[in-house]
């Protein structure tokens, strides 16, 4: 098939993108993301410093609105996130005392999954939990230091009850290499969870990647963590520079591990990158493919 979406679902994935509200009237970026992709994720508009700004107040009008533009074109939807340390309000941050917020927690999770209810393939429940370097040691948050550990699964089983047909998904960078401490704090912990019956499904890999692509380990992580039974997906895809050969190896690591359920790129063009200095994306400025786009391709 001509192009990423039609490709990914020959095989039964998808090949998503992040897409930000706020370039949905940009012609050159809703002809590109209609044409290739068949899964979106926003890539803000659902994050708890967008959706409850103050507690109990809550705002979904962007996130629907791209959530409607990818219903209207038949694509997928991944929710990004529920319970994340970063771009959280500082009235979260600000509290104390565990009971109040465990129910700030589960309220917050409950209504937005409630909202969007039917509509999303798969959540990111918890993004980024673990810390860098090589304690595997629970990243400091409000969360971890007032809940404790327990704070994740607490999240899982309340999301699994607010919406029972989601995918529910532990997201994290720098999980990609099998070696790495991160790896293998997060792989024991979905491991425990499966063996409990905590409720978690898929685990996304955010592979935002240094210009030398994926560690040459990656493959073995994704088969890994899939023989734990869980699917796995490539969620927030970047490389700087964009070699084609990074790309390739990318989509390759995926394709070769059949509960690999889908990739997403962060973004169309390089213009719309958080990483824009880096030119890591699939599409030049002026929305033209560049060579990754084509290695990707012909990878899937
Ligand atoms: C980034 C967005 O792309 C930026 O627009 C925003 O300013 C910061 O967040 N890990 C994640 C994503 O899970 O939500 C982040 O997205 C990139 C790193």
């Amino acid at each position: 098939a001509g192009t990423l979406g039609a490709q990914a679902a020959q095989s039964g994935r998808y090949f998503g993108t992040a897409v930000a509200a706020g370039r949905l009237g940009d012609g050159t970026y809703t002809t590109i993301l209609d044409r290739e992709f068949n899964a979106v994720t926003p890539e803000n508009e659902m994050k708890w410093d967008a959706t409850e700004r103050s507690r109990g107040s809550f705002s979904f009008t962007a996130a629907d609105q791209i959530v409607g533009h990818a219903t209207a074109h038949g694509q997928r939807v991944r929710g990004h996130t529920l319970v994340w340390h970063s771009q959280l309000p500082g009235w979260v941050g600000a509290i104390t005392d565990a009971t109040t917020l465990r129910s700030v927690v589960r309220n917050h999770i409950t209504t937005e999954m409630t909202h969007f209810k039917g509509k999303i393939y798969a959540w990111d429940v918890v993004n980024e939990a673990f810390a860098d370097g090589g304690s595997g040691a629970r990243r400091g948050s409000v969360f971890q230091n007032v809940l404790g550990d327990g704070y994740i699964e607490d999240a899982f089983r309340t999301a699994r009850s607010a919406d029972p047909a989601a995918k529910l998904c532990y997201n994290d960078y720098n999980i990609e290499d099998w070696s790495a401490a991160k790896t293998q704090a997060v792989y024991r912990m979905v491991r425990d969870f499966k063996s409990r019956g905590v409720p978690i499904d898929c685990v996304g890999f955010q592979s935002h990647f240094g210009s030398s692509g994926p560690p040459a380990s990656f493959r073995t992580t994704l088969a890994n963590f899939a023989a734990l039974g869980v699917d796995v997906q490539i969620t927030e895809l970047d490389i700087a520079q964009a070699p084609a050969t990074a790309y390739a190896n990318t989509v390759k690591a995926c394709m070769n591990v059949a509960r690999c359920t889908g990739i997403s790129v962060w973004g169309i063009r390089d213009s719309d990158s958080w990483r824009s200095g880096e030119n890591p994306l699939l599409f030049d400025g002026a929305g033209n493919k560049k060579a990754a786009y084509g290695a990707a391709l012909s990878a899937l």
